[in-house]
């Protein structure tokens, strides 16, 4: 098909060329830059569901036939034939690194492995129910004010990047251990990214963890699974953060902050939450798929449906053959995935979901398997936040790099109060009828 090269937009009397870009997997972009300038217009688009905010070379998602690609490698070749830390280099820097560059990354992450003794006193300032996702976006931006951000050039940002993947994985590994009120365990040197993480997670010093091979080859195909996925949520917020030329710290805090949310990478942990809802409730899966369709957003099939996959989410299909495959081997019985798995057979028959092309995400299974892990349903958005960090590194580095991104700054359309003439305090009346104030009462 010819390349399409431009646009026309029909204003009212007026019609307006614009310029039509095309990415290289045939994506086509209306380009609206001069939109505003040249007809006084803006677009409106709820949730960017239908706008580019970047040109990226890091990850293509085509949603429709369910590929997902992380600087051109199909998301399955990854997860079959590397290690996650392979993975991170690939994203971070383009290419998949030889075995010297990798044995060179991997020494970097230990190196970088350990974080300030001073910042041991933070955690003894959170409250011991705190949840581990605040602690992590507290501590990633205090990092700022002990390492100081290298360059976002190469060669230190080896550095950079290795320090912020070694050290956010022993601050998740550490934040557990506080709310266990259990001894630190230290990174060791060797050991793997993720043998290292398991074995601060639940060696002790009375009781040493033995590594589980089978459990350090899953964890490192899920925080594959996790690495990058194009524009989402957290990545725009880590991309807006960099637009303002903020340090790489605050970006990543902010991109953890809006993983948090129950819609984005906070549905792993509200999966397992509605799967005990249901098994306690008589393990009543109907009920649950009738309360969904009522449309309700707390009723929402967690773990379901996708602002871009309208087909099964290539990631959730790998997750669940390695629920599938552990489970069997190990024998495992979770009502937990037996309900999942019913939830999936009734909802991919049911035409409510099947006309909203509504079929399991990244979620679904993916805080089973950790729970069979061992890993506790507070920490499953944590660990969400662990496999995507090397994605957010790439992609503010993308944005720091590319000398014509601008801050973002969207526009809006105003629909508040038009002029108003300003009244003195004492000619004022309550101004929102009914509203009731909260008492004033004394704050601890
Ligand atoms: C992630 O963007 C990414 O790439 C994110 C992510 C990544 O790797 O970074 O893939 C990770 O965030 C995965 C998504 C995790 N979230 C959930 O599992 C929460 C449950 N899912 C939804 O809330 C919802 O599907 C979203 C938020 C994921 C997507 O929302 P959309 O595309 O904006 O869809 P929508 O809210 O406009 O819903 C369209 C329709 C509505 O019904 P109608 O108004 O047409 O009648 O589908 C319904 C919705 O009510 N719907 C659901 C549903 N999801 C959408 N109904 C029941 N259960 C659901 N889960």
């Amino acid at each position: 098909m010819a390349r399409i090269k431009k646009a026309n937009l029909k204003l009212g009397n007026k019609s307006f060329d614009l310029p039509v870009i095309t990415g290289s997997e045939g994506e086509v972009g209306v380009d609206i830059t001069s939109l505003r300038k040249t007809s006084g217009a803006v677009t409106f688009d709820n949730g960017f569901a239908n706008t580019a905010s970047c040109k990226s070379a890091i990850t293509f998602v085509d949603g429709e036939n369910g590929i997902l690609r992380h600087r051109g490698y199909d998301i399955v070749d990854l997860v079959e034939n590397c290690s996650f830390v392979e993975v991170a280099y690939l994203l971070v820097h383009g290419a998949l690194p030889t075995a010297a560059e990798l044995k060179r990354f991997s020494r970097y992450l230990n190196q970088h492995s350990m974080i300030h003794e001073n910042m041991h006193h933070f955690f003894s300032g959170f409250p011991a129910d705190s949840h581990p996702m605040a602690i992590l976006a507290s501590m990633v931006t205090s990092l700022s004010s002990f390492y100081p951000l290298l360059s976002h050039r190469d060669p230190t940002f080896d550095i950079t990047s290795a320090r912020l993947i070694s050290k956010v994985r022993t601050i998740a590994a550490f934040s557990y251990k506080k709310s266990q009120g259990a001894p630190l365990v230290y990174p060791r040197y060797d050991l793997s990214y993720c043998a290292n993480f398991l074995n601060m997670m639940f060696s002790s010093p009375v009781d040493p963890y033995e590594i589980d091979v089978e459990l350090v080859r899953i964890l490192n195909k899920l925080l594959i699974l996790h690495v990058d996925h194009e524009q989402n949520c957290s990545t725009t917020a880590v991309r807006l953060i960099a637009s303002a030329r903020a340090n790489l710290y605050a970006a990543i805090s902010a991109g953890i902050c809006a993983l948090w949310g129950p819609l984005h990478g906070g549905a792993n942990q509200a999966v397992i939450d509605m799967l005990n809802r249901i098994k306690n409730d008589n393990r009543n899966v109907k009920k649950a798929i009738e309360r969904a369709k009522a449309g309700k957003h707390e009723d929402r099939l967690m773990g379901f449906g996708h602002a871009v996959y309208k087909n099964y989410d290539p990631r959730a299909r790998l997750c669940k053959k390695m629920c599938d495959d552990l489970f069997s081997k190990r024998d495992i019985n979770d009502p937990l995935l037996d309900i999942a798995r019913e939830l999936e057979e009734i909802a991919l028959k049911d035409d409510y979901f099947v006309s909203r092309r509504l079929y399991p995400n990244v979620d679904f299974y993916t805080g089973i398997l950790y729970r069979a892990m061992g890993i506790p349903t507070n920490m499953l958005t944590v660990m969400f936040a662990l496999g995507r960090l090397p994605g957010w590194i790439a992609q503010w580095k993308e944005t720091v790099e590319n000398r014509k991104a601008r801050i973002y700054r969207p526009r809006q359309i105003y629909t508040g109060p038009e002029k108003r003439r300003f009244v003195p305090i004492d000619q004022r009346k309550p101004g929102i009828k009914g509203r009731v104030l909260p008492p004033v009462v004394k704050n601890l």
